[in-house]
């Protein structure tokens, strides 16, 4: 994805100078199509044939949303595929790697209700965001997070490698 777009269930937080803070993306997000792959060229549709069984451009396009830029450390693609779609054994091979300062972060609310503090790594707070199950926020730089709900559950991913103790880890404002 080169740069963001506008689409139901997806928000952005930016700083203060206008770069991206934050990515969310709702439970209701169904715009698969507003996002790549767009698969305009020949060649992509020649190698689309032979990496997914069964798929066809439209199909592919239709039910397949790339959510994050390209140069982002953590690629989050969302889908939306029926009984029969395939996607052929494959692995990811390492190409650049990633130029980011801070290390990103996703979490996704799988129930109960939390609400993260979006922040600038300077200490700014951007925007209160509330997850509701199924919501997901990629974090570009600081964050807090608070449970509002008992027993909220969630998952959350980061870049690695994770230092040696928790310390080393966080940088606390
Ligand atoms: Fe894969």
């Amino acid at each position: 994805m080169a740069g963001e777009i506008e689409a139901a269930g997806v928000e952005y937080v930016k700083a203060a100078d206008g770069r991206t803070l934050a990515l969310v993306i709702r439970n209701n997000f169904d715009d698969y199509a507003a996002f790549p792959p767009y698969l305009d060229s020949e060649e992509e549709r020649a190698h689309l044939a032979e990496a997914y069984s069964g798929a066809d451009p439209e199909t592919e396009r239709r039910t397949k949303a790339h959510m994050t830029p390209d140069e982002n450390p953590l690629q989050i693609v969302m889908l939306n595929r029926n009984p029969g779609a395939v996607v052929n054994p494959h692995y990811h091979e390492v190409t650049d790697r990633p130029t980011n300062t801070t290390r990103h972060q996703i979490m996704i609310c799988r129930s109960g209700r939390m609400r993260i503090g979006v922040y600038a790594k300077e200490g700014d707070h951007a925007a209160d965001v509330d997850l509701a199950p199924g919501d997901l926020i990629l974090m570009y730089e600081g964050h807090r997070i608070e449970f509002l709900e008992a027993g909220t559950k969630a998952i959350e991913i980061k870049e690695g490698p994770f230092p040696e103790t928790d310390e080393a880890d966080k940088v606390d404002f």
